[in-house]
């Protein structure tokens, strides 16, 4: 494989979800979530577990507390108590800062699944594990696609449009090329709380490996943005020709899933995105304007990637859920999560609820977005382009 290739390659599977870990600032994650769509119909679980959410007050842990609770199962968190929580009724909270080893408040304590949310640093776990390693009998790690080495996938072959990565490909345990490239430890860190987690837990282990989370609560906009931007109507700027694949998922598709896979006692790994069925960027793009008012007047620019290199729009920051090409089709396999009772709402429905969520949200907070193209330079760069396609006509 090309050097080129392998460069792409690796940070297309960092993307999804590196950059996700380092923006999810607790400050800005203190939104109600109370004002959208709440929960279709959870039903009753069979039986009701009392359950251990480690973190629980940040993106995907809230949604996790409101469908575990609402299936009538005790949920208790673990957190510092920073995050600004708006903890469903009987809900209990504990209290313990993990950077300094305070885990007193889990002693003595039994749970029937411990499910750990915000955990990147092998001694995180290490920590659980010492205390609840004989008082659980389940413990589900929520680590992430940026694990697998996808520049050592051997079955990739050169000519291949097709990269599809399954939970028994190689993970990255090698922290000194990312320090090469920039100190990126995410990955190789995920992978080695893994190991960390199965020395403690043994087969008594669930390792969920989300993409790109998405939807109401999301602190870092990058999905966000696409449907904010739409929204407004106008000449949209969009990224290549519209064939990239996407994978992304909802977060409550995940949270909600994650109790179901306690439920059901689930164990092993899984790849975590979707949807079920290939999304491309321009489907993604019309997929969010399909879910917006019939009368709303837009139309979407494509521009190539060399052109907006030549710009500096950024794929991923500026171009969000865009690694920057169209040929290459990357893509984590989910039929083991699917298999597993993995489902997915309709794009619509994470597109209305997310909407309805963000405008619940501070003004101020609306006007700080945290990705994509501020108005100003989206205008500069379409005019740059229509300037460049009259030239070239
Ligand atoms: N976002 C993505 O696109 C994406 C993609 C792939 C994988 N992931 C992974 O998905 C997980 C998402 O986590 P989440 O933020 O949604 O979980 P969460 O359970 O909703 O929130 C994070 C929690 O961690 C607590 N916390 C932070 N530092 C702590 C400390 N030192 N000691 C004890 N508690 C602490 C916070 O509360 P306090 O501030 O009160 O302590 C908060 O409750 C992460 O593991 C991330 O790596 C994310």
């Amino acid at each position: 494989m090309s050097p080129d290739r392998r460069t792409f390659l690796r940070l297309s599977a960092l993307a999804g979800s590196a950059v996700a870990a380092e923006a999810l600032a607790p400050s800005a994650l203190g939104a109600t979530l109370a004002n959208y769509r709440g929960l279709p119909d959870a039903g009753t679980a069979r039986r009701s577990l009392d359950l251990l959410i480690l973190g629980g007050t940040g993106f995907t842990g809230p949604h996790q507390l409101r469908y575990a609770v609402a299936r009538g199962h005790r949920v208790t968190v673990f957190n510092r108590g920073r995050t600004e929580a708006d903890l469903p009724d009987g809900v209990e909270q504990l209290i313990g800062d993990r950077n300094q080893h305070e885990m007193g408040a889990l002693e003595g304590r039994s749970w029937d699944a411990v499910i750990d949310n915000p955990t990147t640093l092998p001694f995180w776990v290490r920590d659980v594990g010492e205390v609840l390693h004989d008082t659980t009998d389940q413990y589900v790690f929520i680590s992430t696609l940026s694990v697998y080495d996808v520049a050592r996938l051997e079955h990739l072959d050169e000519e291949s449009a097709l990269l599809e990565y399954t939970e028994g490909d190689p993970l990255d345990v090698t922290p000194e090329i990312y320090q090469e490239e920039g100190g990126r430890l995410y990955g190789p860190m995920k992978a080695a709380s893994e190991r960390e987690a199965h020395r403690w837990f043994g087969d008594r282990t669930t390792i969920i490996r989300p993409g790109l989370i998405v939807g109401p609560g999301d602190p870092t906009d990058r999905f966000t943005y696409w449907p904010l931007r739409i929204s407004r109507g106008g000449e949209i700027l969009a990224p290549g020709r519209g064939n990239a694949s996407i994978q992304i998922i909802d977060a409550r598709d995940l949270a909600e899933w994650t109790i179901r896979m306690v439920e059901n006692q689930t164990t092993g790994t899984f790849n975590a995105t979707g949807p079920r069925s290939t999304l491309t960027m321009a489907g993604q793009l019309h997929g969010i304007r399909g879910a917006l008012p019939g009368d709303l007047e837009l139309s979407f620019t494509w521009v190539p990637a060399d052109f907006l290199q030549e710009h500096s729009v950024r794929p991923w920051s500026h171009m969000p859920t865009w690694f920057g090409e169209d040929e290459v089709i990357s893509r984590a396999s989910i039929e083991r999560a699917v298999a597993a009772g993995l489902t997915f709402r309709p794009l619509a429905a994470t597109t209305t609820d997310l909407l309805a969520w963000f405008r619940s949200l501070p003004a101020e907070r609306q006007a700080e977005l945290g990705a994509g193209l501020a108005p100003a330079r989206e205008r500069e760069v379409l005019a740059a382009w229509a300037e460049r396609t009259e030239a070239g006509t």
